[in-house]
């Protein structure tokens, strides 16, 4: 497939003035055979920065929501409401209950804002899948990604429940995969389920081995330095062209990313766009 990926809610502004950020992500995805909106941010700024970027939302065709967390779902009432019913394909375990504890802080619920019944009532047509799937030619959603590589360890802040008893490892996470004809091109959302068992994953899927580009929230940011490290070290075997790093990224592990791969790491913030 030929298209172009638009980073429409980010926690940070790129040079385009007039856009706001949020602490989320969003991006668009637009191709000969339509539109679609991986992600919706928590709801404060995609309406307005679609606009001022002149994207007509009203043209998405499916919505994928990448994981259950309110920085990525937040948008999908505002979007349903300006724009109307639309094919939402997420991973059934979207509405489970789910809290962040950090620094000493009481557990903050982090879930979907907004019930199943309340947003099919406001027009979502739910497709919840957990398996590897095409969603429109060329475009498939990863699916629950196995957890193989054991440096991967993920977000140690996450929990099932608001004592902080029960670790979340985010089993819904997943991330959106375009089979281009330079290789694949990977959208995620906070790829909680690590970067190496996503990319891992999309290869094995596909049969097609070239990672053209990475763009999204990495979650690196939220990682140890060990799973950084060991990061760094299996991305030197992919010969990535674009690593877009967005959201979750953190500023230390983008500027690591930044230093080891010279050309190739790009801060995805409100208003990147990537050809592909
Ligand atoms: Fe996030
Ligand atoms: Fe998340």
């Amino acid at each position: 497939m030929k298209g172009r990926i638009t980073v429409l809610c980010d926690n940070g502004v790129g040079p385009l003035a007039g856009t706001l950020g949020e602490h989320g992500f969003a991006a668009l995805v637009e191709t000969a055979a339509g539109s679609l909106l991986f992600d919706t941010g928590q709801g404060a700024t995609l309406l307005h920065n679609a606009q001022r970027m002149q994207r007509d939302l009203r043209k998405v065709g499916i919505v994928a929501l990448s994981h259950g967390h309110y920085d990525h779902t937040g948008g999908l009432w505002p979007l349903l409401q300006w724009c109307g019913a639309k094919r939402v394909c997420a991973h059934p375990g979207i509405f489970a209950g789910r809290y962040a504890i950090r620094d000493g802080e009481k557990g903050r619920s982090i879930g979907m804002p907004y019930s199943r019944e309340f947003l099919e009532g406001q027009g979502a047509g739910f497709d919840l899948d957990s398996s590897f799937r095409e969603i429109a030619p060329d475009i498939f959603l990863s699916g629950e990604v196995p957890r193989r590589q054991p440096f991967e360890e993920g977000d140690s802040g996450l929990f099932c429940d608001a004592a902080g008893c029960i670790p979340d490892p985010v089993a819904d996470d997943q991330s959106l995969v375009l089979k281009t004809a330079r290789g694949l091109v990977l959208v995620l959302g906070c790829c909680h389920a690590g970067l190496i068992n996503t990319l891992e994953l999309a290869r094995e899927q596909t049969g097609e081995t070239r990672i053209y580009a990475v763009v999204g929230g990495n979650h690196l940011g939220f990682s140890s330095q060990m799973q950084l490290n060991e990061t760094v070290k299996k991305l030197r075997g992919y010969d990535i062209q674009k690593i877009c790093g967005s959201h979750c990224a953190g500023f230390a592990p983008s500027a690591r990313l930044m230093k080891e791969f010279p050309g190739r790491f790009h801060p995805a913030q409100v208003g990147y766009t990537l050809e592909v």
